[in-house]
């Protein structure tokens, strides 16, 4: 079977990108990334691409003038390599409306926090502050406003007394690892539908009925 072509945009230092070029390195995995891009030439992710002796490009939103010309830059990139769905990996730009829904449920994101809770940026330290008891990671298809749309996989983290921001990120980090994999797992096999907002899957269960209680003791 063909495997989904796939290309993944970075801004940095790329450990979801690893986790999705690791994943793709077994033959049996219906995915392959075929293009990484960054828009920021020193991103260490592009050495974890070239590793993996996958193409790169280096398309920096400093060299347009507005958004929308870098937006173009991109759209014509992925065309050029023949790219069926694009995973944003730590992209740190906003695309643009048009950008966004050309991709219309072929872009993906994934987010360190149970959206919607927590949109945007600084997610642990205000999760901190807020008090939760639990939090985690998402990964969803992008929608124009930030941190939105249909929701794919989500996996939840305990916050523990005496977490820091870096101790929290670190373990909802490992869990991202996880989580991005298996939706593109899940994409690639083509049992992903949006219907209303809403993303079903076919033949999933679901884990059992949750009694996850914080704190415990
Ligand atoms: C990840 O934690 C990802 O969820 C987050 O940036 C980090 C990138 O790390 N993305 C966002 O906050 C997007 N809103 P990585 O470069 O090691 O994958």
């Amino acid at each position: 079977m063909a495997r989904l072509r796939v290309a993944v945009l970075i801004s940095g230092r790329g450990s979801n990108l690893q986790a999705l070029v690791d994943a793709c390195s077994n033959p049996a995995f219906p995915a392959e990334i075929r293009l990484v891009i960054s828009n920021e030439p020193g991103a260490p992710g592009l050495v974890r691409a070239e590793r993996a002796r996958i193409p790169t490009r280096v398309i920096s939103h400093k060299e347009f003038p507005d958004r929308a010309g870098f937006d173009a830059a991109l759209d014509c990139a992925l065309e050029e390599a023949g790219i069926e769905l694009v995973c944003l990996a730590g992209f740190m730009r906003m695309l643009g409306d048009a950008f966004v829904t050309r991709w219309r449920n072929r872009l993906i994101n994934i987010h360190p926090s149970l959206l919607p809770a927590f949109k945007g940026l600084k997610t642990h330290e205000r999760v901190l502050a807020a008090g939760v008891r639990f939090t985690g990671c998402t990964v969803h298809f992008v929608r124009p406003a930030m941190d939105e749309g249909p929701i794919i996989v989500q996996s939840a983290v305990s916050v523990l007394a005496g977490d820091d921001p870096a101790r929290l990120a670190e373990r909802v980090l490992g869990e991202e690892h996880k989580a991005y994999p298996l939706a593109l797992r899940l994409i690639a096999e083509g049992r992903v539908t949006v219907t209303g907002e809403r993303v079903d899957i076919s033949g999933a269960t679901g884990p059992a009925p949750s009694a996850l209680i914080n704190p415990t003791g």
